[in-house]
């Protein structure tokens, strides 16, 4: 338990640590419930106002936001999808039973050139998840070649035939989701040995290739898989890892979105505090094969996972969003962004309508959910220079279990420094002594709170939760005293 006479933050913004890659702030779109289907394409005939299909609303959102990298199209579904049934006349295309998610049949409208395309309009980088568990060396090679290449060659001109003179700038190729599961159900050796052979031939100027990599806290997937790539560790640049956060960490009764009190508020920040411990440890473990650290560590997934909403389809994982997903988000992204120097990537799950989304749809309808407006406030640290901050905090305790009051994380970029603060403490605000090394004034402030934990963004309702001007005294002798209300999330601009 931390009792500190003050709770305190020292910043050394002269101090200036590595880059935070914006991808850190990426999300992950997959053929899944109504996150594509609806939440993002609707079709050029819609009724819904639409760019080429694309939700108009949707858009326009997504770019205010800023999403830097967008996965696609798994997940699960990702390791059973053939592109070659997403390209060409839209009519002509086979259907494809979504064996996962519902087991619905979707008439692969969506494809490739959509999925690019989509990416383009809203500014995003797209990140490819190939298939392994079900596909073929050759189908990832054709694949690569028809997005990324401008050769003579077959592939090319079948990508022409179809409307698409240029190819496309793809970087980022994940090989293989969750192989360890529903991408295959693989030993990790079997799996390692699979991706050095798929990467060996997924080649393309500065491509970063993912491994997957382990769930929570599984360090023998990460060993293994390490141990598999001594002497090739030049065929990956990235492992990815997944971690969901459960309130009751059960994945038969996982706790409601909407309808809970303080013991599973409590959990689920407990739960969610807990990928700092994880990320640790598989750190150690790559370190220890990849001694200078040129691996990163890509975190793929991650959010909290409810009960799906009472009333709504099997297998489409809809829930809604509350400021306790707030509290999640910001407590994520403070520990991403601290460990910017081997966390390269992040994609949070699902970007629509699925899991922890920072939209939600109905029909005509959208709202922007708390978990949006944290992406909004936190977008200033991407690309800024990570500035390390000493953090000193209280606990907040709840039945005899603690966990700190306050995270925080703090960058720099162009002369601006930018210190976003969580709260988790529902019932105290929490003053906090912030102690700066050069003489700043206070530019601007944001916070997102409402009155209670459970609120949330409703269809059809006023907006509940956004972000509002935040208050704060002045800087006087380079020291700043922060009251950060219960619940709440804060971004502080010095300048
Ligand atoms: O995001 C939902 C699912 O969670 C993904 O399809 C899978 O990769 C993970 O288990």
């Amino acid at each position: 338990m931390n009792v500190f006479a003050q709770n305190t933050i020292v910043l050394n913004v002269d101090s200036v640590g590595p880059k935070i890659n914006k991808e850190i702030y990426g999300h992950f779109s997959e053929h899944l419930g109504t996150c594509i289907y609806e939440g993002i394409y609707v079709g050029k005939d819609s009724e819904i106002p639409n760019i080429n299909g694309y939700r108009k609303d949707v858009v326009e959102a997504l770019k205010e936001m800023k999403v830097p990298v967008l996965r696609w199209p798994g997940g699960c579904f990702a390791d059973t999808y053939h592109w070659k049934d997403g390209i060409g006349q839209q009519e002509d295309r086979p259907s494809i039973v979504n064996v996962f998610w519902g087991g619905v049949t979707e008439d692969n409208s969506f494809g490739t050139h959509e999925f690019l395309d989509f990416c383009e309009l809203i500014g995003t980088e797209p990140y490819l998840s190939i298939n392994v568990g079900s596909g073929s060396v050759q189908e990832a090679m054709e694949w690569v070649e028809y997005v990324t290449s401008s050769d003579e060659s077959p592939m090319t001109e079948l990508r022409k035939e179809n409307g698409r003179e240029d190819p496309w700038d793809v970087k980022f190729w994940g090989i293989g989701n969750e192989t360890w599961g529903c991408g295959g159900e693989m030993s990790p050796g079997y799996y390692a040995d699979l991706f050095r052979n798929y990467s060996a031939y997924i080649r393309g100027n500065g491509f970063q290739k993912v491994i997957c990599g382990p769930s929570a806290d599984d360090t023998h997937w990460t060993e293994t898989i390490m141990s598999k790539l001594q002497g090739k560790l030049n065929l990956t640049q990235g492992v990815s890892m997944h971690y969901y956060t459960l309130p009751t960490g059960n994945w038969g009764s996982k706790g409601s979105s909407v309808d809970f009190e303080e013991d599973m508020y409590f959990s689920t920040l407990h739960g969610t505090m807990k990928i700092e411990d994880y990320i640790n440890q598989h750190l150690a473990v790559m370190l220890k094969y990849d001694k200078e650290g040129k691996v990163k560590l890509i975190v793929d997934e991650w959010g909290t996972w409810y009960d799906q909403l009472p009333g709504t389809k099997g297998g489409f994982l809809q829930q809604q969003n509350t400021v306790r997903d707030a509290l999640v988000a910001g407590i994520n992204l403070n520990i991403f962004n601290n460990h910017a120097d081997m966390i390269s990537m992040a994609n949070i799950a699902q970007i629509v309508n699925v899991l922890q989304s920072p939209i939600l749809t109905k029909g005509k309808e959208m709202v922007k959910t708390p978990t949006y407006y944290i992406f909004k406030m936190y977008n200033v640290h991407q690309e800024a220079n990570l500035v390390p901050l000493e953090l000193q905090t209280e606990d907040y305790s709840y039945e005899g279990e603690s966990i700190p009051a306050i995270t925080a994380s703090a960058s720099e970029k162009d002369g601006v420094v930018s210190v976003t603060i969580t709260n988790a403490n529902p019932n105290k605000t929490v003053s906090i002594n912030c102690s700066l090394n050069k003489d700043l004034k206070v530019a601007d402030a944001k916070i997102l709170t409402s009155n209670s934990y459970t609120d949330y963004n409703d269809f059809g309702k006023e907006e509940k939760v956004s972000l509002s001007d935040f208050s704060t005294a002045e800087v006087r002798d380079k020291q700043l005293n922060i009251s950060i209300p219960a619940h709440s999330v804060l971004l502080l601009q010095l300048q």
